[in-house]
């Protein structure tokens, strides 16, 4: 090969740049590029990310999501969604590599048409009262702190018969789908789906300790459509009464798939957890990007030496293998979190550190 007898003579260095190129231009032809230009750039010592830990202050998305109430039916956009797009990665619709999240607004008197996708959605529900979210057959109200699962596929729609302005933090796994080039979607004739399973009736059916017989023994996404913040509250309470409060996490409950006990999606996971008053968390750092959301209280997260602070339905995003620790400001504070570390850990990659 020409680029072998090349050598390093002084003066040559130009020489050797130009024949390495005239080299890299021959077999560009044949769509082949030389690996040891860009494997450091590949294989890294650690994560190296593009993204920026960022936060979503609720007084500006409400404001601004409002606004767009007034510019667009939630009809005409088919889904009246702020995109909460990574600074570091601008235009790709995303908040993390493998994540979307986006702010939903709906209106009173307004639904967003019944349609189903492969990618997979949450909705953590930040305020407002009296919508609904329609899967699988159950309709169930959005109450603030809700965790909502729309799995791979299910048809799902929403609408408000209420008479507040509902939103809720949206988190499909839309940019691993797309990185698979798996994306399949369809609407439906019609624009609401039939339910016939009443509010609850999947969190009751499954996740009460029993199941029912002949459910299936393998299902690698939950059954149950809601996990109620009302449910799950005092959960939070009791492991703080008790004393078992991790020093990085808090006392955090992993929402689980009650079939096997694993995550509730295979793409996405999901916590929740409360900070008690004062609490100063130890450093804590994880492959998996991870979303956060503000059920309650007031703090901030130390995010590689820089404070992010945060209060109520604020949203904020730590990028993969950052340091980061949480510090409660006033009173107990709760924070819904959200990542890929199902995927993760499926593919035998997820680690996490201090
Ligand atoms: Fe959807």
């Amino acid at each position: 090969m020409a680029v072998a007898t090349v050598t390093e003579q002084p003066g040559s260095k130009h020489n050797v740049q130009a024949a390495r190129q005239a080299y890299y231009d021959k077999i560009s032809k044949f769509n082949m590029t030389p690996l040891w230009e860009v494997l450091k750039d590949l294989v890294t010592p650690e994560p190296k990310s593009k993204l920026v830990p960022t936060v979503w202050k609720f007084s500006d998305v409400k404001r601004l999501m409002l606004e767009a109430g007034d510019v667009i039916s939630a009809e005409e956009a088919e889904r009246r969604v702020l995109v909460l797009e990574n600074p570091g990665q601008p235009g790709k619709s995303r908040i993390t590599n493998s994540l979307f999240a986006g702010v939903q607004l709906i209106m009173p008197g307004e639904i967003a048409d019944v349609h189903r996708h492969v990618s997979s959605a949450i909705r953590f529900v930040l305020e407002g009262e009296g919508a609904y979210t329609a899967v699988e057959g159950e309709k169930t109200m959005m109450k603030h702190g809700d965790f909502i699962i729309t799995a791979n596929w299910a048809p799902h729609d929403h609408g408000n018969p209420g008479k507040q302005p509902v939103m809720w933090l949206d988190v499909l796994d839309m940019p691993t789908v797309n990185h698979f080039e798996t994306s399949f979607g369809e609407h439906y004739d019609e624009k609401m789906q039939k339910t016939n399973h009443a509010d609850g009736d999947s969190f009751d059916r499954y996740a009460s300790g029993v199941l029912p017989d002949g459910a299936p023994a393998h299902l690698n996404r939950s059954p149950v459509i809601n996990y109620p913040y009302a449910k799950m509250r005092p959960i939070l309470q009791r492991l703080k009464d008790t004393g078992d409060v991790d020093k990085r996490h808090g006392a955090r409950v992993r929402y689980a798939n009650p079939i096997n006990g694993g995550p509730v999606l295979p793409t996405m996971g999901a916590y929740l957890s409360l900070l008690p008053k004062g609490f100063k968390g130890e450093p804590y750092r994880s492959t998996d990007g991870t979303i956060f959301a503000v059920a309650e209280g007031q703090g901030a997260t130390i995010v590689d030496g820089k404070p992010i602070e945060w209060s109520v339905n604020d949203v904020f995003v730590v990028p993969p293998w950052k340091r980061y620790s949480h510090n409660v400001t006033s009173g107990d504070a709760v924070l819904f979190s959200i990542s890929d570390r199902p995927a993760q850990e499926a593919l035998g990659i997820w680690r996490e550190g201090n």
